[in-house]
């Protein structure tokens, strides 16, 4: 139940958000400052320009640094070149790794099987600081460079709209229609440096791993060629000698990389590290967009792709089979909500709460082998283990009572047998169909 003063709350924010739609229908209204999510890169460089201009806006913007491994002082420097009003550059790898990247490792976070949401994960913290800007300097417009495409735009609304209710929320790239070709060309009039690099891919990256989109990368049939990788080595020019890689945890979080404590991102950054190295961690599917585009992607997530598969073996020594078969569901709709924008949304805690204490136990150590672009979990060991070797073991006699199986086979099997003996009768088996 919300209490009386937060539905008048809720009320007046509503009415300002239906004021504000109203006031810019009107094309009365002269937003003073805007917070705008930047990169450095072509969509929000452009933007700065195009807020000058055609808002004739203050421009603030923001970097958030999130381990994305690009120079976050020349992004810096690129926007005040730009001219705008004021610009913050946010460390904010050491938040990222534990409040973000954590509870994904705990939720075994794969999308659809695959993509270790290192884009999706980060899109949240950005806009949580965005707003934390936009308060402090009184801005009315918060504004991202997502287009109407993709899943970004989901994410950073939802969010924004969530934590700054009444604040506008404001997309042109989404607006302007504009190609990447047009783009280029705009932002070379108006002497936006453009990278060799954005020329050809659409490149997000965060400490969890690195996107790569457009160019080549469309036709789904095109193998990615090997410059749209940094963080990795082609696999067949890996090391001819396999590498082993022990990682501990505490509480189904990693605590340290063959025996060496290390903090949350010192660690996520060595095993990125150790895995790039082999040439393990370059992932390439086909994905589910929010908005119901299917599209290609590839990615290169060194260390989430090791330390997910080491984190998922650990549950299964640890965890009793009920709780490893429900979980999975969980973890499911998790990765889901996570990567469908809806990291605000209330059911996010409430799985979070169940998935806390469901690691209390995920203790222990896991053994992977990498060796050129495979790895492969080679051991394990936890002092929370139910695996017992010698209550398993097929040589020796032990507690394990094999005579007691029979009693408990009669049983499982019992409905089993009773359909499969009518069915052989002749009888049609009752069933709800009608
Ligand atoms: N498809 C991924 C996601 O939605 C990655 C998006 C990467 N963005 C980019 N501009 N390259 O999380």
């Amino acid at each position: 139940m919300l209490s009386n003063k937060k539905v008048a709350t809720f009320k007046n924010s509503a009415l300002k958000v239906c004021e504000t739609n109203l006031h810019k229908k009107r094309g009365t209204l002269m937003l003073e400052k805007f917070v705008l999510a930047y990169s450095g890169g072509l969509d929000t460089s452009v933007l700065i320009k195009y807020l000058q201009e055609k808002y004739n806006a203050q421009v603030i913007t923001v970097t958030v640094d999130v381990g994305q491994q690009e120079d976050i002082a020349a992004a810096e420097e690129k926007a005040k070149k730009l001219g705008v009003t004021k610009h913050y550059s946010i460390d904010a790898k050491e938040e990222f790794a534990k409040d973000y990247i954590f509870p994904a490792i705990k939720a075994n976070a794969l999308y659809e099987g695959k993509y270790p949401i290192s884009t999706a994960l980060s899109r949240p913290l950005i806009a949580k600081k965005m707003v934390e800007i936009a308060e402090k300097e009184g801005a009315t417009g918060l504004v991202h460079g997502c287009t109407g495409r993709g899943n970004d735009q989901v994410r950073f609304d939802i969010t924004l709209g969530s934590l700054a209710p009444g604040k506008q929320i404001i997309a042109p790239v989404r607006e302007w229609g504009l190609t990447r070709e047009e783009e280029i060309a705009y932002a070379k009039t108006k002497g936006i440096h453009v990278s060799e690099a954005a020329k050809k891919y659409s490149i997000d990256a965060s400490v969890w791993g690195r996107a790569i989109e457009c160019g080549l990368l469309e036709d789904a049939n095109n193998a990615p060629p090997d410059d749209a990788y940094e963080w990795t080595v082609a696999p067949e020019k890996a090391p001819d000698k396999p590498e082993t890689i022990t990682i501990q945890f505490e509480a189904g979080v990693p605590v340290a990389v063959n025996g060496k404590e290390m903090a949350p991102l010192d660690l996520i950054m060595e095993v990125n590290k150790i895995a790039g190295r082999n040439g393990v961690g370059r992932i390439d599917h086909i994905e589910d967009r929010i908005v119901g585009l299917k599209s290609r992607e590839v990615y290169e997530c060194p260390a989430a792709v090791v330390i997910l598969e080491a984190h998922k073996d650990l549950e299964k020594m640890v965890m009793t089979r009920h709780e490893v078969l429900f979980k999975q569901q969980v973890d499911a709709q998790w990765v889901f909500l996570a990567y469908a924008g809806l990291w605000v949304d209330p059911l996010k805690d409430d799985l979070d709460a169940f998935i806390n204490r469901s690691q209390e136990n995920v203790t222990g150590e896991v053994t992977l082998k990498l060796y050129k672009g495979s790895l492969q979990v080679v051991g394990r060991q936890s002092p929370m283990s139910l695996y017992d070797k010698n209550l398993a073991n097929y040589n020796i006699k032990t507690s394990f009572n094999q005579a007691y199986s029979k009693g408990f086979i009669e049983l499982w099997g019992l409905q089993t047998r009773m359909y499969n003996s009518l069915k052989k009768a002749g009888e049609k088996p009752k069933t709800n169909k009608p």
